[in-house]
């Protein structure tokens, strides 16, 4: 049985470099995950007004977590923590109050910057974030990457192997952490 797990871009930008972190990740994961964006772009910004009529792109954004066996988050750092589009995702999803899309849900974050940090810090915000909306966060392996143009292709593709094999592994453990997860508390 295959396990389908919903991505989220963190980065809005027509040149992320975390989407291309995506197609790398897509790549080297193992056969029996298959994967789908769950795509933040068209979301409003979240009010409380909403919550009795929520938008359709908002009622889609929750149809789509709720379809998932998993969700996986690639995202940038801005300004040391998460983007705003992001976060405004997850608040959408974790209301109306009763009906947190991420409720028990396994997830693992991941992200790509240019600089040495590798969004370490936005990674800590969006693990702090995930914790009260109560998902079953894989804790390790930690992912924080140092994006290369000279090793990530635009197709996903990396040049390194050393880099290609520890994405691997990260996405092998994310499997495990999945099956492992689900065992104990089933999506329904
Ligand atoms: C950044 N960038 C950045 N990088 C970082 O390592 N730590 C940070 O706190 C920030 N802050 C930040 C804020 C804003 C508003 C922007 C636009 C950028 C740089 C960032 O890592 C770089 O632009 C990446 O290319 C962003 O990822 P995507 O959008 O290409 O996936």
């Amino acid at each position: 049985m295959a396990y389908k797990v919903g991505y989220f871009v963190g980065s809005l930008s027509s040149t992320s470099i975390n989407r291309t972190l995506s197609k790398a990740l897509i790549r080297v994961a193992p056969d029996d995950l298959e994967f789908t964006e769950i795509g933040i772009r068209d979301l409003p910004l979240y009010s409380p007004d909403y919550d009795d009529d929520y938008p359709p792109a908002a009622r889609e954004l929750k149809q789509a977590i709720s379809g998932a066996d998993a969700v996986l988050f690639v995202t940038p750092e801005y300004n040391r923590s998460i983007p705003g589009a992001l976060k405004n995702a997850i608040d959408w999803a974790s209301r109306p109050y009763g009906s947190n899309a991420f409720d028990h849900i396994p997830a693992a974050v991941i992200g790509a910057s240019i600089g040495s940090l590798g969004t370490a810090l936005a990674q800590q915000s969006l693990r702090a974030v995930l914790s009260f909306c109560n998902a079953r966060q894989m804790t390790a392996p930690e992912a924080y990457i140092q994006f290369d143009r000279d090793v990530f292709g635009t197709d996903g593709s990396v040049s390194d192997g050393d880099t290609e094999e520890f994405l691997r592994g990260y996405m092998a453990e994310f499997r495990e952490h999945i099956a492992r997860v689900l065992t104990v508390l089933p999506r329904t």
